[in-house]
């Protein structure tokens, strides 16, 4: 299996363009089911998840289209309305295709998508958002049945926020006969993403990136062109790293709204971060300063950011204490930080951190996807060496994130 090996406490220093959005990617992808017109996207990240997508469409009967900087997806025929359970399982983000699926051909049967790492991740909300919209549901052999003669619009308030219930109920509703207004949507930039790209085939939908959306049901859909927008979480990762090695990082091609909430912390932290239309350059302080953190729906802090600042945080002055209020299981990475040296202790949903000189390299294991960011952050800033293995976590979301590192000074080597 392949490893990282990382020669520790190195400045990261440079420029580092990021990658298309895995979290706007995957839902984007799953709605060019809705059109049986081509449809062309731009700026799609080079992951394993994307390509595992790739794989699931193809099984359902449309083309794909891979070109250098994108890919075109044709929908024409739809020939199977079963997700394999073979793919679904090895994608979370295959129960997206739920609500496309289920609007275009009325039917969609998905293996019940267990738990991982971070959690149970139970998909009550978006069920009860598609019986809502006049599905029936069927949950036998730990298959789920859903099947709607017509869909018809309606209105859902969603008991949380849930991103891949709204991006499910979004997708569903856009074929829907008449209005659907879903409350307490999620209002996350990839939301937006999702909403755009549907509008530009034709769809009618308003208020995206609000907690109140509404959705006019058109009768069919045309095809377009799109490019995703830029992955918030990469930039951060890339930031953060940058903060905790003591360096200067630009991250490139990004909208700076979308990582506000983590430029504000890394502020409070007493880094230097400046911001330009496109771009965020941070100059780590010589010295940060630890802060309390609480993970929250957007606006708020992103819980996809948690275990990345986790390890910031550890090689930072002061105690803090972070709190995860949106997985039950999100402190994977924390077990393998104590390993390199961190004092930090778990107590029910927050980690108290009491940020060491520095961290020492070890033989660590990456147990999730940002688990696994979270350790190449904390290799990159320990004394010596950190072999980090299981890193095939890593490369579900990140686009060659070694690669991108080495170009900004890190030794950070696949073997
Ligand atoms: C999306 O997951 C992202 N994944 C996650 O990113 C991200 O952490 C999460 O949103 C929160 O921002 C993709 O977009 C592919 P949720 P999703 O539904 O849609 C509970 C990463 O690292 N919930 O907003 O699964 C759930 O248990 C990944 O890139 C229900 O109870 O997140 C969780 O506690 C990890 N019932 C909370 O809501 C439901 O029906 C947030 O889940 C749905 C969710």
């Amino acid at each position: 299996m392949k490893k990282f090996i990382i020669h520790g406490h190195k400045p990261l220093c440079g420029t580092v363009w990021i990658a298309g959005a895995k979290n706007a990617a995957l839902p984007i992808l799953a709605a060019t089911l809705l059109t049986n017109q081509p449809v062309t996207l731009r700026n799609i990240p080079h992951l394993t998840d994307i390509s595992v997508m790739y794989e699931i469409l193809t099984e359902l009967g449309c083309t794909i289209h891979q070109t250098t900087d994108g890919v075109t997806v044709s929908a024409k025929t739809i020939n199977r309305q079963t997700i394999p359970d073979f793919l679904a399982g090895r994608l979370r983000g295959s129960i997206l295709m739920m609500g496309p699926l289920l609007a275009r051909t009325g039917h969609v049967r998905i293996s019940m998508p267990g738990g991982c790492a971070i959690g149970a991740r139970p998909i009550d909300l978006h069920i009860k958002g598609l019986i809502a919209l006049g599905a029936q549901c069927k949950n036998s052999h730990g298959f789920l049945d859903l099947t709607a003669k017509k869909l018809v619009g309606s209105k859902i308030y969603l008991d949380f926020p849930s991103v891949g219930a709204t991006e499910n109920i979004l997708c569903a509703s856009v074929l829907a006969q008449g209005v659907t207004v879903i409350q307490n949507a999620a209002t996350e930039p990839e939301i937006i993403d999702l909403a755009n790209f549907l509008n530009c085939l034709g769809a009618k939908i308003a208020g995206a990136g609000t907690d109140t959306i509404m959705i006019n049901g058109v009768s069919c859909l045309r095809g377009t062109n799109y490019t995703i927008m830029s992955d918030r979480i990469e930039a951060g990762t890339m930031l953060t790293a940058a903060a905790a090695t003591h360096g200067e990082v630009t991250v490139l091609g990004i909208v700076p709204a979308h990582i506000n909430p983590l430029t504000a912390k890394l502020r409070e932290m007493n880094h230097t971060l400046q911001i330009e239309e496109d771009s965020a350059t941070i100059s780590a302080a010589k010295m940060a300063r630890a802060v309390d953190i609480k993970t929250l729906p957007f606006p708020g802090f992103p819980t996809d950011m948690q275990a990345q600042v986790t390890s910031l945080l550890a090689v930072s002055e002061g105690t803090c204490i972070i709190t995860e209020t949106i997985f039950e299981n999100r402190f994977m990475h924390i077990g393998e930080l104590v390993r390199m040296g961190a004092n930090i202790k778990v107590t029910g949903r927050s980690a108290v951190i009491e940020g060491k000189k520095h961290l020492v390299g070890t033989r660590v294991r990456a147990t999730d996807l940002r688990a696994g960011a979270a350790l190449v952050i904390a290799g990159l800033a320990a004394i010596g060496d950190t072999e980090i293995s299981d890193v095939y976590h890593i490369e579900r979301g990140y686009d060659r994130l070694d690669e991108k590192l080495r170009k900004l000074g890190a030794e950070i080597y696949p073997c």
